[in-house]
């Protein structure tokens, strides 16, 4: 990766005044699941890097306020996926979270990088269309709130002006009934973006609204007045052709490596189908639940009902992040040249505080085995897809290789080398012995800590549970069902 000056600003006007002053050569760092790939393939060129995870204005934090539930741009996926007001009332969105990445992605991806990537494939994009909501932003000038379907021009490329932030996404409470789902395909779960990613809602007056993305420049919203798809009665014929036009705005690229446009247009077809059935069986749910009258066709034209009006610029309720380090370790606040100047950090691994002094450039994977000797976390892929150095920060698994060393400042950081107690192997490495989990052992470490997280959150997990939580690993040597029989064994062993 090459030098860059990092940036931390405590407030969202420093960091406003950042971007203003260094322009086009600051990037805004929030999770940096996109932005460490671009800047160690160099296809991003920052020469300031401003990382937005001290700002007081930004906590990450999902409230409802003044009609809106407000997602702060920095929550990650994890935390959307996981949250009952976001599952209960927005649940295409938590279905979107859900399957961004794998679970060291989801716990590093934030909303607003996800958004403001700009990815035709980005999963919350269509959710966010079928919701109508609005992107609140911060800049020199004030707080803007833009439409989300005003928000994306192509890959890429939104309606962000210079020096503005994103600071929340606030999602319309009012209304009626909507039921919704996501759906998408992908090649590999956990590793590679969707070829194509669709979202649907329909509510109590059979409007039907599809969001569809990675089958054109940006993701599309298009809306069905009609009632003919969400009305049972209807004839194949009418709903085929009524989704026929809803899709037309579909042109996928004949250039693109994930699939070609043939297959992502049939596969287009199928799951907006399969989605308005989805959403539209779930309405019904809720009708029966709450004994309202179901869906009817509708006769006037309506639009969704819009977002309340004014928020505070200021992000959602704060979540606490957990400091292991006393307030004497907390670093200055920026590097001080335009440079690979040492930024002095402290973090404690694997229970012992250890103080640094490293570039603003290097990635916690080459400083945990590099400058401190931990060389169980791999050095693989480095584009986050194969888990090979995973480790645990702040109790979540992240992979090391998409985390900047001086991000984990204050951090609390466990490896492989600290599973053993006492100079004896935990239970789990054991069980890893025992079943004949490894092999070439290179992806050992990685899917140790993935499962060493999950038994942490989940001590008996289902064999769905283990194979999600291991979707960030590979194996080369394609030894999955010993590693689940490893950790399920261990889980039994517990459950006695
Ligand atoms: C292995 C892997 C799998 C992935 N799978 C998926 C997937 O299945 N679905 C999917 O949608 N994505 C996927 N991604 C892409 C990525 O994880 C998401 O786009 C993620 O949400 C980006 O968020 P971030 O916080 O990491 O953004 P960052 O990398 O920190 O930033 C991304 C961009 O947004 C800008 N930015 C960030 N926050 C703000 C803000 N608040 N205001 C203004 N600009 C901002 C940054 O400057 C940068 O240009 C995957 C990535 C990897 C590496
Ligand atoms: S995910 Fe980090 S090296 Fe592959
Ligand atoms: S044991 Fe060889 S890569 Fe997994």
């Amino acid at each position: 990766m090459h030098p860059f000056r990092y940036e931390r600003p405590a407030t969202l006007d420093e960091a406003i005044a950042l971007l203003e002053r260094h322009g086009g050569d600051a990037r805004l760092l929030a999770g940096g699941t996109d932005l460490i790939i671009g800047l160690r393939d160099r296809s991003e060129s920052a020469r300031v890097v401003v990382d937005v995870k001290h700002v007081a204005e930004l906590r990450p934090g999902i409230a409802e306020r003044d009609g809106v539930l407000a997602i702060a741009a920095t929550t990650v996926m994890t935390d959307i996926a996981a949250n009952a007001r976001v599952g209960d009332r927005f649940v295409a969105l938590a279905e979107a979270a859900a399957v961004v990445g794998s679970v060291q992605i989801r716990n590093r991806a934030t909303l607003g990088g996800n958004i403001c990537n700009a990815s035709p494939a980005a999963d919350t994009a269509t959710p966010l269309l079928v919701y109508g909501a609005v992107v609140v932003v911060a800049g020199r000038g004030g707080v803007r709130r833009i439409p989300i379907d005003e928000f994306f021009v192509g890959p890429g490329a939104t309606t962000l002006l210079r020096g503005e932030i994103v600071t929340a996404v606030e999602l319309p409470l009012a209304g009626g009934r909507v039921g919704a789902a996501h759906l998408r395909r992908t090649r590999r779960r956990g590793h590679d973006l969707a070829s194509v990613t669709l979202s649907s809602a329909v509510d109590g007056r059979g409007v039907v609204r599809i969001a569809y993305g990675s089958v054109g420049p940006r993701p599309v919203l298009a809306i069905d007045e009609s009632g003919v798809l969400a009305d049972p009665s209807s004839s194949d014929d009418a709903r085929a052709a009524r989704l026929e036009r809803m899709l037309s705005a579909a042109s996928p690229s004949p250039r693109s490596m994930r699939a070609s446009p043939e297959y992502r247009l049939a596969m287009l077809r199928v799951l907006a189908a399969r989605a308005v059935a989805r959403a539209a069986e779930r309405l019904v749910e809720q009708s029966r639940a709450s004994t309202a009258a179901p869906p009817r066709r509708v006769t006037s034209a309506a639009g969704p009902a819009p977002a309340d009006a004014v928020a505070p610029a200021a992000g959602p309720a704060p979540a606490a992040r957990p400091r292991t380090l006393p307030a004497e370790a907390a670093t200055p606040s920026s590097t001080d040249a335009d440079d690979d100047s040492p930024v002095a950090i402290a973090m404690v691994v694997n229970g012992r505080e250890r103080r640094l002094e490293v570039p603003a450039h290097r990635t916690l994977l080459e400083a945990l085995r590099d400058d401190l000797g931990l060389t169980g976390a791999k050095e693989c892929c480095l584009v986050g897809e194969c888990g090979a150095c995973t480790v645990i920060v702040d109790g979540r698994t992240v992979d090391a290789c998409l985390v900047l060393t001086v991000e984990a400042d204050g951090a609390d950081v466990r490896t492989v080398e600290g599973l053993a107690e006492g100079g004896r192997l935990s239970r789990l490495q054991e069980a890893f012995l025992e079943k004949g989990a490894a092999q070439c052992g290179y992806c050992i470490p990685g899917q140790l800590m993935s499962a060493r997280s999950l038994l942490d959150l989940d001590p008996r997990p289902t064999l769905a549970a283990v194979q999600e939580a291991l979707a960030g690993n590979l194996c080369r040597c394609g030894g999955y069902r010993q590693i689940e029989e490893a950790i399920l064994s261990v889980a039994d062993e517990d459950a006695r």
